[in-house]
């Protein structure tokens, strides 16, 4: 599996593990973590049922990290590019998501520790990624193919991790907090986004209400992490993301039946 005459290249684009993410040859290693079992039964499972839209694990190397398969292909980063916008590039996000969905609902979590669960009434169903965040998702010519970084997944309804992957990829926030080709366009990709996932009519309400709860969740996650001294997320809440999150928070009270009669 390992050359020793490899060289590593630092991955970046993520922040929890910021640094730590290294590409040998066609593997990735990354740190292990206590949950890491289940994460890794859930990569066996997407492998064994066919799943491409995922790395394969492959093992734990001489010092002790997970190496998983690379992916070919582009995360988003910022500065984004303009097919990185697109209708038909968020569309292929819910696609994926979806897929992902179909491939992991025949997937029993309970044998496992996983990290912890959204609150009831998001709680259980299948595992859901969790984190369908834009540096999350690899494509390839436009499209996306694969989701990476599984380290959040847990047992969550399909509503939770649609409302997280909606709600980042939208971008579910006010116009005046978004100045690229996505200004204006929030309430028509959010309803694409949605229909191309398919979500069913009668979850579109609770899916509105599991957008403002996943907000709370990921920033509880990042604050906590913060406050334990994680460097990356102290960076990237002193950095304003803070105070933005208050006005998103504001903005989805504002706004909640407006996005219901979004996808209507
Ligand atoms: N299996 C893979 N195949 C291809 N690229 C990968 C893979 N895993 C990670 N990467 C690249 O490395 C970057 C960082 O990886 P990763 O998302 O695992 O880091 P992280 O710090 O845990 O992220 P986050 O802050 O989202 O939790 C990704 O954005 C992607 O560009
Ligand atoms: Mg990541």
């Amino acid at each position: 599996m390992l050359e020793r005459s490899e060289p590593e290249v630092l991955l970046v684009g993520g922040t929890a593990n910021r640094g730590r993410v290294l590409r040998i040859g066609d593997t990735v290693r990354r740190p292990l973590r206590p949950t890491s079992p289940a994460t890794h039964a859930l990569l066996g499972h997407l492998g064994a049922v066919g799943f491409t839209g995922a790395p394969r694990f492959l093992g734990v190397d001489e010092q002790g990290r997970e190496v998983l398969s690379y992916l070919p292909g582009t995360a988003i980063t910022p500065p984004y590019p303009a097919w990185a916008l697109t209708a038909e590039a968020l569309a292929s996000v819910a696609h994926l998501l979806r897929d992902y969905h179909r491939a992991v609902s025949s997937f029993d979590p309970a044998p496992h520790a996983w990290p912890p669960s959204p609150p009831a009434p998001f709680a259980g169903g299948l595992v859901s990624h969790n984190d369908v965040n834009l540096d999350n998702v690899v494509f390839r010519e436009g499209r996306a193919v694969a989701l990476i970084d599984f380290d959040l997944a847990s047992p969550a309804s399909r509503v939770w991790d649609v409302a997280c992957a909606a709600r980042l990829w939208t971008p579910l926030r006010p116009d005046r907090h978004i100045d690229d080709a996505r200004r204006g366009q929030v309430l028509a990709r959010f309803r694409l986004f949605v229909d191309s996932y398919g979500l069913p009519d009668a979850d579109r309400d609770d899916l509105v209400t599991a957008v403002r709860h996943n907000h709370e969740w990921s920033y509880d996650i990042v604050g906590t992490a913060a406050a334990n001294g994680h460097a990356g997320f102290s960076d990237y809440l002193d950095g304003g993301a803070r105070e933005r999150a208050e006005r998103v928070r504001e903005w989805y009270l504002e706004t909640a039946d407006v996005l219901r009669e979004a996808l209507r």
